[in-house]
């Protein structure tokens, strides 16, 4: 039975992607390694969206080849995902001990790929030609074994029409195509039956789901028609989805978060610029004033909305002056928490050919200052939540310290509380005692719990959703 190992760069799609190879394969009787080191199959999951997860990759593919050369090991060595996708052959070109080169549309074919490499009927192989319903593939979940699920991630969509200029996601993950909405609520019954509470719908721009194959409905876009169609799923609890589009929240979306309870009150609008000069280099298809707008409107849908964004300092021509629009747009936005990203030049981007790049230095220093700027607008969002009592779902151990437990709140705050493996999958209320850099920490209130989830039998686990 061969063993598989499957290390992931750069975003929740990407670690969904890889789950559904590793379910796949599972499935195909092979093992789930725990480390890379006696693995006979190694896959790098890969993000293109910067340079620097590409070197990262690039990097770690050179190191796992030494070393099974120096251990007089052959593994299996594949490159999967997005830089896979963009530089297919080129990879093999460079790193020729790399045996498997498997793009974005590509995943269902790992097993298949895989066996004639194992078999050495074949040393090579590159696929990364387009394929009709691939955003269909993605829908078998793993769970280690004696585990209860709490949250998953469902991916609705594949692809990006709207090619920002810096962008090379429209590149590595092809045109817009939309699962159907009776497949994606058939996929999450089967999550809320083995006990997941949370969904988060995934895709690169959720807002544009079914843009094309779904007729607006009483002036509700597809997308709201998926949120609604999920929210009916008996037994789920929360809605989330990532990564929308400013443009995308139309009143009908803006609407849904008082009208749904089951969708969590937290937007991620990526903003990029608060400059409009930039935004309309960027192709990003509002202002700054409209974005504003959005907040606001955001905000006054529900009271307790969370608000996050990304922003790019040092986009091609960016001035000090469109960097101070940046940093006041913050101000007045009050974002909950924001990523921050150095502009990195793509290949084959509109920007990457754009005159008046910005000097490293330069993008360093706005980097740091933004920065400072955006976190202590978050900090002391978090510390206004300390002496509150807000409601989290119980997703486990904690990732911080692994004798306390953890959950979310609503607005996806992450919360630490003493607890044990009987709240895992509860909604409990917890009083806010103290507030650490982008942690909460919270007492369980002595109100109002739910019942403790039966625990599910070693022996149904691990298990595959879906197949
Ligand atoms: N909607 C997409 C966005 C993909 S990239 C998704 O989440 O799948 C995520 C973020 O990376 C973007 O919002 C942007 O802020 C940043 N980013 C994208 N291209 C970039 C580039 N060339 N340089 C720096 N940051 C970039
Ligand atoms: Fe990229 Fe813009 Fe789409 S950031 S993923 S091209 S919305």
């Amino acid at each position: 039975m061969p063993s598989v190992f499957i290390k992931t760069y750069g975003c929740q799609m990407n670690e969904r992607d890889s789950e559904a190879v590793a379910a796949q394969l599972l499935a195909r009787g092979y093992a789930l390694s725990e480390s890379e080191q006696d693995a006979d199959v190694v896959l790098l999951n890969t993000c293109s969206v910067r340079d620097f997860a590409e070197q990262k990759a690039l990097g770690k593919m050179q190191s796992l080849a030494g070393a099974a050369r120096r251990q007089g090991r052959a593994p299996v060595l594949g490159f999967m995902g997005c830089m896979a996708q963009s530089r297919a052959g080129q990879l093999l070109e460079a790193q020729p001990r790399v045996n498997l080169v498997l793009g974005t549309q590509k995943f269902h074919r790992a097993a298949e790929h895989l066996e004639t490499l194992l078999s050495g009927r074949q040393r090579q192989i590159v696929d990364t030609a387009a394929e009709e319903r691939s955003q269909d593939a993605i829908r078998e979940h793993l769970v280690p074994a004696g585990v209860r699920p709490v949250t998953a991630f469902v991916s609705i969509m594949q692809g990006c029409n709207q090619h920002c200029t810096f962008c090379i996601v429209p590149q590595t993950r092809g045109a817009e195509r939309s699962r159907s909405i009776a497949d994606i609520v058939s996929e999450v019954r089967g999550l809320v039956d083995r006990g997941v509470r949370e969904v988060t719908l995934l895709g690169q721009i959720v807002t544009s789901f079914g843009r094309r194959e779904i007729p607006v409905r009483d002036g509700h876009s597809g997308f709201v028609q998926l949120v609604e169609a999920v929210h009916a799923v008996d037994g789920l609890e929360r809605i989330r989805f990532t990564s929308p589009h400013p443009k995308g929240y139309g009143d009908d979306l803006i609407g849904a978060f008082g009208r749904l309870p089951k969708l969590t009150e937290h937007a991620h609008l990526p903003l990029q610029s608060g400059s409009d000069r930039i935004l309309r280099r960027m192709h990003r298809g509002y202002t700054r004033e409209r974005y504003l707008d959005l907040v606001r409107r955001l905000r006054a849908a529900h009271a307790g909305m969370a608000v996050t964004t990304d922003i790019i300092v040092g986009f091609p021509g960016e001035t000090e002056e469109d960097f101070q629009e940046t940093v006041s747009l913050c101000d007045a936005a009050a974002f909950d928490q924001a990523y921050l990203f150095k502009y990195s030049p793509r290949r084959d981007t509109p920007a990457a050919a754009m005159p008046d790049p910005v000097p490293p230095e330069v993008i360093e220093d706005r980097h740091a200052r933004l920065l400072a700027h955006i976190n202590r607008i978050a900090l002391d969002r978090f510390a206004a939540f300390v002496g509150r009592t807000v409601e989290i779902l119980v997703e486990g151990p904690s990732r911080r310290n692994a004798s306390r437990f953890e959950g979310r709140t609503r607005d996806n705050r992450i919360v630490v509380f003493e607890g044990s493996e009987r709240h895992r999958g509860q909604l409990l209320p917890v009083r806010i005692e103290r507030c650490g850099s982008f942690t909460l920490y919270g007492d369980p209130a002595i109100v109002g719990l739910d019942e403790p989830h039966p625990e599910p039998s070693p022996d149904e686990l691990p298990v595959l959703l879906n197949p």
